[in-house]
């Protein structure tokens, strides 16, 4: 595969998709929006990645939809486009585990491709906002609906009504951001979190991620029900007897993702 808007690099068990528009910070055109749809596609196939990490450069993760390749744009053509549903679909079919990792601005479809991952990792220069009222429009690939769920609906008025930017620090209060980690050291721990999870047993980890995921789905009643299933399913792997085993043996599990 190549790509003119992304990098595509793998190390032990974690892929890493980077956004590579730098003239522009990561704006997200329709080539970008295709070009990393396609590369989660192939890694989730691939077996030789349990984990995959999105990330842009130190100055921004993404500064937004490309706003000089929308600013022409009619009703019916964005109507028909529908370029932002259709990387909420691929991100849907995602079994795997996708980490954001943020340095920088993160605005607009950048904070929405960020909340679309798994989880976010944040840099302390890390910028997250919904600047999309200042430019006559409103989140339009999932922040209104998803900022609001993480967040809450006070503070998700506030960044969705006013444009304004959060920091990195009241992004972790907030509960938008799982940790923070100094700049120049992000991808070094994001590598490790990443590797980390690579190294589990893959069904449990895609089932992880589902039974989370219905969270916000479902009902509490439901949800219990579909987790308990999900749990007492996970006794048919070979993975959970070498876990198991494993920590009465006091040694490390050798999983084989089976
Ligand atoms: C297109 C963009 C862009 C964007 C930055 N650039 N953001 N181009 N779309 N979203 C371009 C600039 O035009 C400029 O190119 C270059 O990147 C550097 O940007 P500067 O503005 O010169 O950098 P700086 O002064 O450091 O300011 C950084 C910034 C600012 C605060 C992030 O660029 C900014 O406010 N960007 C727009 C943020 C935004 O409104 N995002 C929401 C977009 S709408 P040139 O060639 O001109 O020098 C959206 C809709 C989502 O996301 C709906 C579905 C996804």
């Amino acid at each position: 595969m190549t790509f003119e808007t992304i990098l595509l690099d793998k190390q032990e068990g974690v892929a890493f998709i980077t956004l590579n528009r730098p003239e522009a910070l990561n704006a997200l055109n329709a080539a970008l929006l295709s070009e990393v749809g396609e590369a989660l596609l192939s890694l989730d196939k691939d077996d030789d990645v349990g984990a995959i990490v999105i990330t842009g450069s130190e100055k921004a993760f993404a500064a937004g939809a490309d706003i000089k390749e929308m600013a022409e744009q009619s009703f019916a053509e964005v109507l028909k486009e529908d370029k932002f549903a259709a990387i909420n679909a691929v991100f849907a079919a995602i079994h795997k585990p996708v980490i954001a990792a943020v340095s920088g601005y993160a605005l607009g479809g950048g904070c929405e491709l960020a909340m679309a991952c798994d989880f976010i990792i944040a840099a302390e220069s890390a910028k997250f906002g919904q600047p999309e009222i200042k430019l006559g429009v409103i989140p339009g690939m999932g922040g209104s609906q998803r900022l609001t769920r993480i967040i809450g609906k006070s503070k998700a008025m506030d960044m969705i009504l006013t444009g304004r930017m959060m920091d990195a620090a009241e992004a972790e209060r907030a509960g938008l951001v799982s940790r923070i980690v100094p700049t120049e050291d992000l991808i070094e721990h994001v590598t490790e979190i990443a590797r980390g999870i690579a190294h589990l047993s893959l069904p449990s980890v895609i089932l992880a991620k589902e039974a989370t995921n219905r969270a916000l789905e479902t009902t509490l009643t439901e949800g219990l029900i579909f987790e308990r299933r999900v749990f007492h399913s996970l006794f048919a792997t070979n993975d959970q007897k070498e876990g198991m085993n494993a920590f009465i043996e006091k040694r490390q599990p050798q999983f084989k993702n089976s």
